[in-house]
């Protein structure tokens, strides 16, 4: 194997599928013999051959010839036959693309479409089939044997719904996650090294511990939680990132408050590998199966019913009539049929699940006229990214089959920045959009704020409203609280089958699941307030309160583990998932660790609050008052150095910035303080008062 990425560039993919299959067919045939059936040049053979020889694809021998002149044979590795394979699958794919096409216009059946011209460029058609990595069923169960044996990387979540997206096609021209240097290019530029319009890093991060076994030119498997493995990649590039330039460049500032620069920071590897894809088996779905579609098989669906042009609507929240209207209203504009096409992957922390909105979304279809409208579920992992994503969208778009895209306000926008300011202008999306719009091959259509107009009984894009009339519009912020609070919410906004679902899964506040998660050093009195709180929710009844104590949790969840910041982080997450499936479950958490680190409770923070609130309380005792009530005598054992690492005297404490309340214990007795988290809960909706 060699130890650094091919000095000398590979032939064009078509050229290097013939090669192989030549070398294949004729491994000792002489290079004049080889060079004459790829009619090409001895140098050009040359070139290709120390190109795919570097590169591990062939391997030379020695072999007697029949006079005294040295004769080489010129076998396929195994990464060569598993090339050729993949280069065979695909060199099929195209033609039965076109045979496709053809078939279509000579029989004249639904799907005879696609006109000539396109056969001799089958992939700018958005009608035609675009390259997929997979490689046939066949090869599949082959490469997945031999693929055992390969060093596996087990994907998060987040890289899954990448690994999908390369591999149908979705992330189309991408072979694989990036390369260094298009990655360079990406931040940078949102360009690939070859010039390639591409805004968003799509990267195979790993801890540091993973990327040292790895070398380059080696391949690796890349499985699913359950440990299917999806695809193999060649690893051709290994660096470390400068996450700060990423975020700064690609997400506009280095700021956690952005869900994908913390996601960066906190979540994602210290190191990237990129490297091509074999694709060997799409993610499993259990859900929705009927409405997941891949980028070809929506292309065959609108090829089947003749829509030529296609408008797209991204959308990762519930729809109401508003958006009906103005979803319809841009079809209409644009003259074409009209892709509902939902985010399903990974959208905002905080989001309504994609089950419940899938659902809403299946009532407002039938509000459509049928024969106008679809709907297909995109496993795409958002990034929040405002202008780049919407640029993204657009080419995924594209790869889907869509002649048009609607781009609004605030497009993906992340929300406030930690300084309370708007991360991107309300404009900038359709700007730089629009800038592209001709690489992207998409057209824009814009979004209208619709209202409602009471007079008329009917919704008006804001600029159109007549004079003097009534408008009624209600703000995401405010649909949130009616539902909350189990407040009306009007037909004029929504439909009654869409407000239904929403209110099956966000029941009231008030009997909705929660987190109460104290904060302070030990010996602060979490514990001691927590427990108060819980004979107190207990005695209001309704719903079964859990409490996770710090020493309890320590006991019975993490008895092995001790007080390095990586062991108190896992305890915290153990925390974190318990709570949350409690939370999920309609019960009430109780969480008293000391948790140290704002980054580990902004974790948990964000798992708990995909279910209900998560009310941050720190028990703000000061250090000096809790060494001097020392009620375990730890303190004095920790300043004489026989306990290390002891939290505010040898480890750090985060203070929490922005907790949902801070109590001080120094005067104050336990109920009181307790009493003050139930006045809290009481304000926020989640007791009834
Ligand atoms: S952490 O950081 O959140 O994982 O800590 P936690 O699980 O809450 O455990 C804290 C309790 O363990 C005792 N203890 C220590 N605390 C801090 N630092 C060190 N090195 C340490 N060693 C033992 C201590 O009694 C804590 O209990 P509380 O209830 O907080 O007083």
């Amino acid at each position: 194997m060699p130890d650094s990425p091919s000095a000398l560039s590979l032939p064009e993919e078509d050229q290097l599928f013939r090669l192989l299959r030549q070398l294949d067919a004729a491994p000792e045939a002489s290079q004049r013999v080889t060079a004459e059936a790829l009619g090409i040049s001895l140098g050009r053979l040359n070139t290709w051959l120390r190109a795919a020889t570097e590169a591990g694809l062939v391997k030379v021998t020695e072999r007697p010839g029949p006079d005294k002149r040295q004769r080489f044979a010129y076998a396929l590795t195994l990464r060569g036959a598993t090339a050729k394979t993949r280069l065979t699958d695909r060199f099929l794919a195209s033609k039965l693309a076109e045979y496709d096409a053809l078939h279509a216009e000579l029989t004249g059946t639904a799907s005879g479409l696609v006109p000539l011209k396109h056969r001799s460029n089958p992939m700018q058609n958005n009608l035609a089939p675009i390259p997929e990595l997979y490689v046939s069923y066949e090869s599949a169960q082959k490469l997945k044997v031999e693929a055992g044996e390969l060093i596996s990387h087990d994907l998060t979540p987040r890289q899954i719904c990448d690994l999908e997206l390369l591999m149908n096609g979705g992330f189309n021209p991408l072979k694989g996650f990036l390369s260094e240097e298009d990655y360079d290019g990406v931040v940078e530029a949102m360009r690939l090294a070859d010039g390639t319009l591409w805004p968003m890093p799509i990267t195979l991060d790993v801890s540091e511990a993973f990327a040292e076994g790895i070398e380059l030119g080696q391949d690796i498997a890349l499985r699913d939680q359950e440990g299917v493995i999806l695809a193999t990649m060649t690893v051709t590039d290994k660096w470390v990132p400068n996450k700060a330039r990423e975020a700064e460049k690609v997400f506009g500032a280095d700021d956690q408050a952005h869900p994908a620069v913390n996601y960066l920071h906190n979540k994602a590897g210290a190191v990237y590998l990129g490297g091509p894809i074999t694709g060997l088996q799409q993610p499993v779905h259990y859900d929705f199966r009927a409405r997941r579609d891949s980028p070809n098989e929506l292309r065959a669906y609108f090829r089947k019913l003749g829509w030529r042009r296609v408008v797209a609507f991204q959308t990762r929240n519930p729809l109401h009539r508003a958006h009906q209207e103005l979803t319809f209203r841009a079809a209409r504009e644009a003259q074409s049929n009209l892709l509902i096409h939902p985010v399903v992957g990974m959208t905002k922390p905080g989001d309504v699940d994609h089950f419940t909105r899938v659902r809403c979304y299946e009532a407002v279809l039938d509000k459509y006229p049928s024969a106008t409208t679809t709907m297909s579920l995109l496993n795409l992992a958002m990034r929040m990214a405002g202008p780049r994503e919407a640029v993204w969208h657009g080419l995924i778009r594209k790869n889907h089959g869509c002649t048009h895209f609607i781009v609004g306000r605030d497009h993906a926008g992340p929300g406030k920045n930690s300084k309370g300011e708007d991360f991107y202008g309300p404009y900038d999306a359709q700007e730089l959009f629009k800038q592209h719009e001709a690489e992207i091959g998409l057209e824009m259509v814009d979004f209208k704020h619709m209202v409602y107009v009471q007079e008329k009984a009917q919704y008006y894009p804001v600029s159109e409203v007549p004079e003097g009339s009534t408008v009624l519009d209600i703000s995401g912020t405010e649909l949130r609280r009616r539902l909350a609070e189990g407040l009306e919410i009007p037909e004029w906004f929504s439909f009654p089958e869409v407000v239904k679902e929403l209110r099956r899964t966000r029941p009231p506040r008030s009997r909705q699941g929660f987190t109460v998660f104290f904060t302070g050093f030990s010996g602060s009195g979490k514990s001691t307030i927590a427990n108060a709180l819980m004979v107190k929710l207990m005695e209001m009844g309704g719903r079964p309160v859990t409490l996770l104590d710090g020493d309890i949790v320590r006991k019975n969840l993490s008895s092995e583990l001790g007080f390095s910041k990586e062991h108190r982080d896992l305890n915290i997450r153990r925390i974190g998932y318990v709570a949350s499936e409690i939370t999920k479950n309609g019960g009430i958490a109780i969480c008293a660790p000391i948790a140290p680190y704002a980054t580990t409770r902004r974790a948990v923070r964000e798992d708990v609050e995909s279910y209900g609130a998560f009310v941050e309380v720190h028990v703000a005792t000061t250090i000096e008052e809790c060494e001097r009530r020392d009620r375990k005598g730890l303190y004095k054992l920790a300043r004489e150095g026989k306990i290390k690492e002891f939290t505010g005297i040898s480890d750090p404490y985060d203070v929490p910035e922005n907790p949902e309340l801070r109590v001080e214990t120094e005067n104050v007795d336990v109920d009181n303080c307790a009493h003050q988290v139930l006045l809290k809960l009481e304000q926020m909706g989640l007791v009834a008062g």
